[in-house]
């Protein structure tokens, strides 16, 4: 919708203090409660998951996957169909992003020989993992007060890496994308690293493939059978190396030799040369139609694919998303449709993105030191992308798209310190990034931007901070910014730094938004605006910077608006080097009617993902990634070394689960 007016809303709860402890700490007056953990059965007629690493790898289509990530609750109505303000009947669908291999098996993986040589030997361990990565959707419900999933919903569903996948957009059939799998390039199989989400008007979830690369396996050797452009490609998008879960080595079956990229046949569809090619992009899924294809949209661009938010939706006017490639100085981009929105697309499922996704126009930001930017366009034969551009020669649309990283640097676009999720604020417009955080080694002193202005070592960072990793921008800041006249299709826009992470009492050069002991935290990651309660924010962090004070944390936020502070310098200190940085600061944690407040504390070794509220605002649903992530596979027979025992308590293995947050008196959350 377009902006709400009206005043902001007030913060009203207990500060949660932060703590190392092995479990989820929520103000008074509020219950969390498990809801959906690894392995809990989502079909009729799947026991209960015994978490020892003994239940039938083949069951595993039909349980919950590991490393819940981004998700969505699409409220449903009486008659099936989506009903955005529906408070006690929706579908929860989540991205299962990675895998703990520590707690799947009964052992860890089961690995012979070392490093690029290692192979996988039980098929049935891969099996688990093929699909425990992917997504969900579960129908859920509130009764009485208690939520709950129902096991035997006929809209429970797993995707997953095994599931048939239609290529959609301008490189669908290119030579791309063709493989033994599909010697047309119309389809591929699977999804793999779900990171965060996004929405369409017309009720279907986006899910993005995030690190995608690191699933394939490609060794040197395969250097002499590749063009100097492919090397080029796989060089910048990390395509390399023995594949992190050794997939590609169980056996020389199609299922698994589908992870080896490298030449093996006489032509690309007698193998999988150009398989890495059909990931890295958006898909779109219905969740509503339980047996529809998702469709993977080569429109918004391949790269590593945080988030995908939906911008203002006005009828009559483009749709657009906004997305973060989450590596080390990687871009922010923009897809705006080519279509108007017309509202009698609502309901459509996946036809309506062939109309909204798969025809459009890829941008990627600018930001200039001025405090303004600029959304420069990703078209073949403009802005030099073409095949006279020097480090990579563009043959059409297609090669533009599947290497967006290529025609972004292509055309001189500013590299941030880690691109996660993007956010937009429904009562202003604004867009937020957050930018995780970085180091020395990838961002120098002398690489500092206005928009990515900070580089220092914080004496209290538990660390020595004598290495260069250990140097940068390790806690992280948050960047926001406006498109001119309010108006997503803009090319010109104005922005300024929301927030600073920082612990407290580090020094002011340091903590610049004046965090306290009541909201300070580091490494933002996931970050939501409600839409029950516009203009509240929710920021979620992904932190190794800070795990040696608290775990990770949920913190509530409302914001201001970009320009509502101003110029100000940032003095960095490098090893043996001190420099200055102007830029643009935005008011801070709680300067004028700005709030920021720690809501959340999770248990030992996750990460704090996913946020999805009811159509009420009176439940909020998080994800607890990967607690115990720090466990190691060689400590799996002793249960006094699990890092953590979270949700089940006792000795039990860790389970990242959805957690389920509510107010005692039936309020909305946060306010
Ligand atoms: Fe999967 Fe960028 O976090
Ligand atoms: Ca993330
Ligand atoms: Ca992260
Ligand atoms: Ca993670």
């Amino acid at each position: 919708a377009a902006p709400a007016q009206g005043a902001a809303p007030d913060l009203s709860f207990g500060t949660v203090a932060k703590h190392l402890e092995d479990r989820v700490a929520v103000p008074p007056g509020y219950t969390a409660r498990v809801l959906y953990r690894l392995g809990d059965p989502i079909a009729a007629g799947v026991s209960a998951y015994k978490n020892d690493g003994t239940d039938d790898p083949a069951s595993y289509d039909r349980r919950a996957g590991d490393h819940h990530d981004g998700m969505t609750w699409f409220g449903m109505d009486a008659q099936g169909r989506w009903a955005s303000q529906a408070a006690d009947r929706g579908l929860l669908v989540m991205n299962h992003e990675a895998i703990t291999p520590a707690f799947l098996h009964a052992t860890g993986q089961t690995i012979v020989g070392a490093k690029d040589e290692a192979r996988r030997t039980d098929a049935r361990e891969v099996q688990r993992e093929f699909y425990l990565h992917g997504v969900s959707v579960i129908e859920t419900q509130k009764k009485g007060q208690a939520w709950s999933y129902r096991q035997d919903s006929r809209y429970n569903r797993r995707i997953h890496t095994l599931t048939e996948m239609t290529l959609s957009g301008p490189v669908a059939g290119t030579d791309f994308v063709k493989t033994k799998y599909a010697p047309d390039g119309s389809k591929t199989r699977g999804t793999v690293n779900n990171c965060a989400n996004g929405t369409t008007p017309w009720g279907t979830y986006l899910t993005c493939e995030e690190n995608w690369a690191g699933y394939f396996r490609r060794l040197a050797a395969d250097d002499a059978r590749r063009s100097a452009k492919e090397l080029a490609a796989f060089k910048r998008y990390g395509v390399s190396g023995a594949g992190r879960e050794g997939w590609a080595t169980v056996g020389d079956d199609d299922l698994y030799a589908r992870w080896n990229t490298e030449v093996r046949g006489a032509s690309a569809t007698e193998d999988f040369r150009n398989v890495s090619n059909t990931y890295g992009w958006v898909v779109e899924i219905d969740p509503f139609n339980p047996k529809s294809a998702p469709k993977k949209r080569t429109a918004l661009g391949r790269f590593g694919h945080e988030g995908a938010c939906l911008g203002p939706v006005v009828p009559g006017q483009p749709l657009v998303w906004y997305m973060g490639d989450d590596a080390r100085n990687e871009y922010i981009y923009k897809f705006v449709s080519a279509r108007n929105w017309d509202p009698k697309d609502q309901g459509k499922g996946t036809a309506a993105g062939d109309k909204y996704l798969d025809e459009g126009t890829l941008y990627v930001a600018k930001f200039k030191d001025d405090g303004s930017g600029e959304w420069l366009e990703l078209s073949f034969g403009k802005n030099g992308i073409d095949a006279d551009n020097k480090s990579y020669a563009f043959a059409n649309q297609a090669d533009v798209l599947v290497h967006a990283r290529l025609a972004a640097d292509a055309v001189g676009a500013t590299r941030m310190d880690r691109p996660e999720w993007t956010a937009v604020n429904p009562r202003t417009g604004d867009v937020y990034v957050t930018l995780t955080n970085t180091n020395a080694r990838s961002r120098p002193i002398d690489k500092t931007s206005a928009a990515n202005p900070r580089h220092y070592n914080d004496p209290k960072n538990g660390k020595d901070g004598k290495k260069e990793d250990q140097w940068g921008n390790p806690n992280g800041h948050i960047v926001r910014f406006a498109d001119a006249g309010g108006k997503p299709t803009s090319l010109a826009f104005q922005w300024d730094v929301y927030l600073f992470g920082a612990r407290a009492g580090s020094s002011p050069d340091v903590n610049l938004s004046g965090l306290t002991a009541d909201n300070d935290f580091s490494s933002p990651d996931g970050l939501w605006f409600s839409q029950a309660v516009p203009g509240l924010a929710w920021l979620e962090t992904d932190d190794g910077a800070y795990t040696d004070v608290t775990n990770c944390m949920l913190l509530a936020a409302v914001p201001g608006q970009v320009g509502d502070g101003g110029k100000q310098t940032v003095v960095n200190i490098g090893p043996g080097n001190t420099r200055t940085q102007d830029t643009y600061v935005g008011a801070q944690a709680n300067q004028k009617g700005t709030q920021l407040r720690r809501f959340l504390v999770g248990p030992k070794g996750c990460e704090i993902t996913g946020i999805a509220e009811s159509g009420d605002g009176r439940a909020l649903f998080i994800n607890i990634q990967h607690p115990g992530e720090n466990t190691l596979d060689a400590d799996i027979g002793d249960p006094s070394k699990f890092e953590s025992h979270w949700p089940d308590g006792g000795n039990a293995r860790p389970r990242s689960a959805t957690v389920v947050i509510t107010r005692d008196d039936g309020g909305r959350i946060g306010v």
